[in-house]
This record gives C-alpha cells, sequence and structure tokens, in this order.
C-alpha cells in the first residue's frame, strides 16, 4: 500500500468493532483485484484509524444463484458463525450505513508477505485451515480461494490465517467450493467435534436469531442441516461431484 493509505492496525476485536461500527468511513481506493465495489477505507473515531474494507451493497454484482443485494449479509452472517466457533477466523466485520449506502464492513488485516500461503494450503498442517475449512463447510462457502486467506503474524508470537470474502455463501444447496480440501474424509478431532456442537446449540439460539435478521429461514434451516450432518458423519466432507469444487480461478 502507498504511504498516504491509512494503514492497517491490529486491535482487540472489541475496540475494533466499536471503530467499525461508529467511525466515520472515508474511502480512499479501490481494491483492483476485486470483482465487486471492494473499497479501501479509513475508520476513524476520537482520534484512532485503522484501514477497513467497504463494501456498498449498491455496488454489487447481481449473481444467479443468489438473491441481489444479499453479499453483505452473507459477509456478517459468516463472520457471526466464525465468532461462534472462537476460533476468530474472519477479521471484525460489521454492517452499517457508509458513504454509499449500507454495506458490511471490516478490519483490513495486515498481511505477513513473507508467508507463502500456497505452502502453508499444501502442507496440509495448519489448525488455522483445517478450522477454515470446517467453517466453510458449515457456512457452504463457494468461493474460498487462495486469495481469500491471509496469513498475519500474530504478536502472541506465530502466524494466525483470517478468512475474507464470505460473500458467497449459505445457499441452501450443497455449494461448497474451496481450495482447502486437504482434510476431505478425515474424521474430527475432538476439539471440531465439540465446536460442532456449540453451533449447533448456538443456531437454535443467539446465533439463530441474529442469522435470522439476515437469511431466509430455508438457508438457516439449511445450515442447522449442515451442523447435523457434519455431527452424524464425524467427518470432513467430500469433494461434491455435481458441482466444480474448486472456485474459478483457484486463486
Ligand atoms: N479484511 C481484509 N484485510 C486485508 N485484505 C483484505 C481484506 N478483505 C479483502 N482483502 C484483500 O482484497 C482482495 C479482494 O477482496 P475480496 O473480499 O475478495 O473482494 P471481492 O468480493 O470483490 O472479490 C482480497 O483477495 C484480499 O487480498
Ligand atoms: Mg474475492
Amino acid at each position: 500500500m502507498a504511504d498516504e493509505l491509512t494503514p492497517a492496525v491490529a486491535m482487540p476485536a472489541e475496540d475494533a468493532l466499536l471503530l467499525l461500527n461508529k467511525g466515520e468511513i472515508t474511502v480512499e481506493g479501490r481494491v483492483t483485484t476485486a470483482s465487486n465495489a471492494t473499497l479501501y477505507c479509513r475508520a476513524e473515531l476520537d482520534g484512532i484509524a485503522a484501514a477497513c474494507v467497504y463494501k456498498p451493497v449498491s455496488g454489487e454484482r447481481p449473481l444467479w444463484d443468489y438473491p441481489d443485494g444479499t453479499l453483505a449479509e452473507r459477509e456478517y452472517a459468516t463472520y457471526l458463525t466464525s465468532e461462534a466457533t472462537g476460533w476468530n477466523l474472519v477479521p471484525p466485520t460489521v454492517l452499517r450505513d457508509g458513504p454509499l449506502g449500507t454495506g458490511m464492513v471490516q478490519l483490513w488485516v495486515e498481511e505477513d508477505e513473507s508467508c507463502d500461503i500456497l505452502e502453508v494450503i499444501n502442507s496440509g498442517e495448519s489448525v488455522h485451515l483445517q478450522r477454515m475449512a470446517l467453517l466453510d463447510a458449515v457456512v457452504n462457502n463457494s468461493d474460498r480461494k487462495v486469495s481469500h486467506l491471509l496469513a498475519i503474524s500474530d504478536p502472541a508470537g506465530g502466524r494466525h490465517i483470517f478468512g475474507v470474502d464470505h460473500g458467497v455463501s449459505f445457499g441452501v444447496e450443497g455449494k461448497l467450493r474451496t481450495v482447502l480440501w486437504q482434510w476431505a474424509g478425515v474424521r474430527f478431532e475432538p476439539e471440531l467435534v465439540d465446536v460442532l456442537g456449540r453451533l449447533e446449540a448456538q443456531l437454535a439460539e443467539g446465533l439463530g436469531a441474529a442469522l435470522s435478521e439476515l437469511l431466509t429461514t430455508r438457508e438457516i434451516r439449511a445450515a442447522r442441516r449442515r451442523v447435523r450432518q457434519l455431527i452424524a458423519t464425524g467427518l470432513f466432507p467430500l469433494p461434491p461431484t455435481d458441482w466444480p469444487a474448486i472456485p474459478y480461478p483457484p486463486y
């Protein structure tokens, strides 16, 4: 990023949510690789500023397989689901009004350029990616590309991986498309089983209530069904045979 742009700032999730919800949003640029109006912005509140991504609903490109004007809500629904896992897989995200109308606003995370994410994917050894693969199965993510996985240096040491761009998720039909098939057919570790159980309970309670503001009843029912099926099989899903299993382009 050029020097004049507001830099990415790492901050506690609670502070980030306040900044994203209440801060003043200023558009600084457009993410040129993006297919929708994906804007690089500054969010500022009480003298504190951080970079964020803002995707106004008005800039969403219509898709044949998802209702118009719902991608921002699907992104937010995926963030809420990630929060329910406790795994912090999606950067802090809100839905709010912005300079171009309602949209999703997400904290911009600073990618660790020294990390070759393809290498991490191919190693099949990242706990973050394994958890991401489970989140994707739960939300029925149709677009888990390599460029939607961002490695960051964890201030606590080591590396964390965030997932972004969850606009095409939560469809009713099985549409999982991902570059994370390394664990296909692999049995869930106890930690993953626990989280699935928690998700099942939360979908019947607070998470389900929050999602009902964002998704249709059928879509929430389908999400609950997917979680029940994952619990019943105890295995990471296999690639579909009637639907492309990998996003195009994969990067
Ligand atoms: N929260 C974020 N933090 C850092 N980089 C991001 C973030 N969200 C998106 N990006 C970067 O911008 C690119 C395009 O964003 P994406 O969400 O994929 O937009 P689109 O919906 O238009 O495809 C991503 O591949 C990623 O490199
Ligand atoms: Mg994208």
